[in-house]
C-alpha cells in the first residue's frame, strides 16, 4: 500500500542487512511514520505484546519472522540444541497475545518446516527465512484475492443503488496495517474504489485503543477513499436512518462453525446490523480458521491493562481506583454473519460445510 506515494508492506527484511527485520511502529501513527528495527526474539515479542504491530495477519507474519530471528541466534553445537532454542522462542512469542490464532499457526508452521529441513543448520536457517517470507507473501496475496471477491459484493450493492455511494461501516483496523498488505475488510473497499465505484466508509473509532480513528482513517486517507470517523456508539443511529449499506470487519479467530472473534464491540455492531437487515460480512484469510476450537466460549479472550480505559492520551478520565474490565475481543455468533469472504471466495452458512469445502479445495 502507498504511504506518501511510496509502496510499503507492514513488515520486511532490511535490504542491506538480512539479519534485521523492519516494521512500521504503529503506536506512533497517524502523527509519525517511523520504521523500527527488530533484531532479537525479545524485540519481536515486545513489538507484538505492546502493539507496535497488531492485527491478526501481521501478528502471524511477525511471529514468522521472529522464528527466523530465533534461528539466526540459536546455538550451533547440535541440531537438538538448535531446535530446543526455536521451541523456546516459539513459546515466548505465543505467550504475547492470546486471541489471534495466526500467531500460534505461524510458530507451528515454522517449527514443522525447520524440523523437516535436515540436520544442516545453515539449511535450517535458510528454511526459517524462506518460510517467514512465504507466510508474508501468502498473507499479502490472500488479502489481494479477498479484495477481488469482496469487490463483487460492493459492486452489486452499487448497481442496486444505481451508482449511488455505497456506505460501508467497519470496526477497528482490518486494513493493510493489520496484515502484510491490502488488509481484509479494507481490501474489497480499495478494489471497489480503484474500479471507480463510489464508496464511503464509516470508521468506528474503536475505543479503547482507537485503531479505527488512528489507523483505518490514516490508511484510507493515504489511498484517497472517502471516510468519516464516528464514535463507537453512533452506528445504530446511522443504521436506523438508512445510512449504512453493509458492514465489513475482520476476525482474529474464525471457528469452523462460522463464529468469529474480533475486536471488542464487533458483536454490538453485528446485532445492530441484524436488527436493521444490513448485511454483516467478515473478511479473513483461511489462516484465521481454528479447526481445533469447538465453540466461541473456548476462544481465549485477551484482557488488557486498566490504563487503556481510565486514561486517554495519558490524561486520566475515570476516578482514581475505579473498577475496570478491559476485554480486547468479543465473539460474534455465526447466525449474525452474512458471509465470510476468504481468499477462496465467499463462504455462507452452514459454515461447517462451506468453510470445510474451502479447505479441501
Ligand atoms: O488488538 P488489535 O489491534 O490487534 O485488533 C485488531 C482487530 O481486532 C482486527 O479487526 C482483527 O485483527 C481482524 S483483521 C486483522
Amino acid at each position: 500500500m502507498n504511504v506518501y506515494g511510496k509502496h510499503y508492506r507492514t513488515i520486511w527484511v532490511k535490504e542491506d542487512d538480512p539479519q534485521v527485520v523492519q516494521i512500521i511502529e504503529q503506536r506512533l501513527l497517524p502523527h509519525k511514520f517511523v520504521i523500527e528495527d527488530l533484531t532479537t526474539v525479545d524485540d519481536v515479542a515486545r513489538a507484538i505484546k505492546e502493539m507496535h504491530v497488531r492485527g491478526a495477519g501481521l501478528i502471524g507474519a511477525t511471529a514468522g519472522y521472529g522464528m527466523y530471528i530465533a534461528a539466526l541466534h540459536a546455538p550451533r553445537d547440535s541440531a537438538a540444541a538448535f531446535m530446543a532454542a526455536l521451541v523456546a522462542a516459539g513459546e515466548k512469542l505465543k505467550a504475547t497475545r492470546p486471541t489471534a490464532v495466526n500467531l500460534e499457526w505461524a510458530v507451528e508452521r515454522q517449527l514443522e518446516a525447520v524440523k523437516a529441513a535436515g540436520d544442516d543448520l545453515e539449511e535450517k536457517i535458510e528454511t526459517a527465512f524462506k518460510t517467514a517470507q512465504t507466510i508474508a507473501d501468502e498473507d499479502a496475496e490472500f488479502c489481494r484475492r479477498i479484495g477481488e471477491h469482496g469487490q463483487a459484493i460492493i459492486q452489486e450493492i452499487s448497481q442496486r443503488k444505481q451508482g449511488d455511494t455505497v456506505n460501508i461501516l467497519t470496526h477497528c483496523n482490518a486494513g493493510w496495517l493489520a496484515f502484510v498488505d491490502y488488509g481484509t475488510a479494507t481490501a474489497p473497499i480499495y478494489a471497489a474504489f480503484n474500479e471507480g465505484i463510489k464508496v464511503h466508509v464509516w470508521v468506528d473509532e474503536t475505543r479503547p485503543q482507537n485503531q479505527g480513528a488512528r489507523l483505518t482513517a490514516w490508511e484510507l486517507n493515504q489511498h484517497g477513499v472517502p471516510h468519516t470517523v464516528i464514535a463507537d456508539n453512533v452506528g445504530g443511529h446511522l443504521m436506523q436512518h438508512g445510512l449504512v449499506d453493509m458492514v465489513i470487519t475482520g476476525t482474529d479467530r474464525t471457528l469452523y462453525t462460522g463464529d468469529v472473534a474480533n475486536k471488542i464491540g464487533t458483536y454490538m455492531v453485528a446485532v445492530l446490523a441484524h436488527r436493521h437487515n444490513i448485511p454483516f460480512y467478515v473478511a479473513a484469510p483461511l489462516s484465521t480458521v481454528d479447526l481445533n476450537c469447538p465453540t466461541g466460549d473456548d476462544i481465549p479472550i485477551e484482557e488488557r491493562g486498566r490504563e487503556e480505559v481510565t486514561h486517554v492520551k495519558g490524561q486520566q478520565l475515570a476516578p482514581e481506583g475505579v473498577g475496570i474490565t478491559n476485554y480486547g475481543f468479543d465473539v460474534t455468533p455465526n447466525e449474525l454473519v452474512t458471509a465470510i469472504i476468504t481468499e477462496k471466495g465467499g463462504a455462507r452458512a452452514p459454515y461447517v460445510y462451506s468453510l470445510k469445502a474451502q479447505f479441501d479445495q
